[in-house]
């Protein structure tokens, strides 16, 4: 064969390639940084955190007496060390369905002298040995503002203002007085108070329909307030989701009886993959999205009829993946379970597609807990021996990070898929915070695309971007791998990339089924 009819088949084989090269280089999607564009401060109690007496999550987890891992407070020293630097802003106790039937009375005074009572949120029995001064002390060990949530449940108005009243009371009252008693002189001061927890849901001790929660709400804000009218108050908002259950009209009542005495309405929300579709699980952004949208509008619409006018917003206290360790039609089957879900790498994307969510919706939602600390669909996971970090600790831990930076509204253009006969979304999904003080731009990217690698140009309209970016990245081939004592498989590369800058601008390649946090500098 002469030289060019080889070179010409050569090519002929070769410019496919090429031209497949060329495309997956070329930008398939846009985002366009400004960082003018704010929608709000990433609030630092996004970053929240729950522990509800159910499963090993105090018991075991937070709390083990005589453990040769606890110290002289019967708390976990390695379990302390990993809540840590997770920088738990805010910590809700102590349920969750839990507190529906609780009475705080119980779990103060002498250990040993505490009475155990039947937990009947859970089928469990409860030995009341942790208590509102544990848990209190607690908050202050790991530096987390305590968010005590009510028995709006089977308990009543005056047990809710007394509690408040053990708390923060400076005077010598019958109450305060009991709390100096247990060791504590000075008042807790517990400013975040939750009025009640999931009371719309059928399986709530003492659910009530919209207006009688309400009522009991209204009562219930008036008295605490009037022990302390500092209080930050939480009402109880829709969790229950379902098809049929009325969760915007739930809301809509409990906003406008509530309107001039609550801070915040609480949303919750469990996602899962039960027919392990990837693509699927990761658009669920879709249903936070419209929920906060919705919520948002229904605040909009309350506070416009306040007669105190004070701002509103959303605390998204319980969220996360739970759907494996969540078999049986009772609360007492699925208690069974330990709720101890085994956290996958793609669990570990879908928390970052919550956090982008909360951080695109940054001007209303400022508060968010995940359910919850320790074992019980938790971070952290521990046996009597040690404990290992779940995989959706990671970005937890990196976006925590970006505490108090501004949102800023990116415009993303990005190839689109379909779920059904939903509207097309894009295969990336972004948030992004700005840190004003260091000029630096955190872009939170989700390729939740399982098989395509997506190249994005990136550009700055507020400055050049500097040729260097810190970054942070959670990848797997295993989309199902999972951590486990002794083996964390699962966590994040971190890396220095050296971009190449063009006019204020550069491009990076998404991996498939990756997030990714870029750092970077507007000089
Ligand atoms: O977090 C587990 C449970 O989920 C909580 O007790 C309840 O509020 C929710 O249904």
């Amino acid at each position: 064969m002469r030289l060019q009819d080889r070179a010409a088949g050569y090519a002929a084989l070769l410019l496919p390639l090429l031209g497949a090269i060329l495309t997956a280089q070329q930008p398939q999607a846009r985002i366009r940084i400004d960082t003018n564009r704010v929608i709000g401060e990433v609030h630092p109690h996004i970053f929240g955190n729950f522990a509800e007496h159910l499963g090993r999550c105090i018991y075991g987890g937070i709390f083990e007496e005589g453990s040769p891992l606890s110290d002289s407070d019967g708390f976990r020293k390695d379990v302390l060390d990993a809540v840590k630097p997770l920088g738990v802003s805010i910590l809700r106790w102590p349920g969750g369905n839990f507190a529906s039937g609780y009475n705080w009375m119980d779990g103060i005074g002498p250990r040993d002298q505490r009475p155990a009572r039947p937990d009947h949120a859970w089928g469990a029995l409860e030995s009341n040995r942790f208590g509102t001064d544990e848990f209190l002390r607690y908050c202050e060990r790991v530096g987390a503002e305590p968010y005590l949530c009510i028995n709006a449940g089977l308990g009543s108005v005056d047990s809710a203002r007394q509690w408040v009243e053990y708390c923060n009371e400076t005077r010598p009252t019958y109450w305060a007085d009991q709390r100096r008693k247990n060791g504590r002189e000075k008042p807790w001061n517990v400013k975040v108070w939750g009025l009640g927890n999931e009371i719309d849901g059928p399986w709530q001790l003492g659910h009530k329909n919209a207006e009688d929660y309400a009522k009991f709400a209204l009562q219930a804000a008036v008295a605490m307030r009037r022990q302390d009218d500092s209080l930050k108050l939480i009402a109880s908002g829709s969790s229950n989701f379902g098809p049929n259950a009325d969760w915007i009209g739930w809301n809509r009542t409990v906003l406008d009886r509530l309107k001039n005495e609550i801070d915040y309405i609480s949303l919750h929300t469990y996602i899962g993959n039960p027919d392990s579709n990837f693509e699927k699980y990761l658009s669920i952004s879709q249903d936070l999205d419209d929920r906060i949208a919705i919520v948002e509008g229904q605040i909009r619409a309350a506070r416009n009829e306040q007669t105190r006018p004070h701002p509103i917003y959303i605390a998204f206290d319980e969220w996360n993946t739970w759907y494996r360790a969540r078999s049986g039609t009772t609360e007492f089957e699925i208690a069974k379970t330990g709720l101890e879900e085994h956290y996958n790498f793609e669990d570990a994307l879908a928390t970052g597609m919550f956090l982008n969510s909360f951080i695109r919706h940054a001007n209303i939602v400022k508060m968010a807990n995940l359910a919850q600390l320790v074992n019980v669909i938790a971070p952290i996971f521990t046996n009597k021996q040690g404990m290992y970090l779940q995989t959706i600790y990671f970005p937890l831990l990196e976006y925590g990070k970006q505490r108090g930076n501004t949102s800023l509204d990116v415009q993303v253009t990005s190839p689109t898929y379909r779920v059904g006969d939903r509207a097309p979304l894009g295969y990336l999904d972004v948030s992004s915070t700005y840190h004003a003080a260091d000029r630096t731009v955190y872009l939170n990217v989700l390729n939740r695309s399982e098989k395509l690698d997506i190249s994005a140009r990136l550009d700055s309209v507020s400055g050049q971007v500097g040729k260097e970016a810190a970054v942070w990245e959670m990848n797997h081939t295993d989309l199902k791998a999972v951590n486990d004592f002794g083996s964390e498989k699962v966590k994040p590369a971190i890396r220095t990339a050296t971009l190449i800058v063009a006019d204020n601008g550069f491009t990076y390649l998404f991996p498939k089924h990756s997030l990714t946090i870029l750092r970077l500098k507007i000089q």
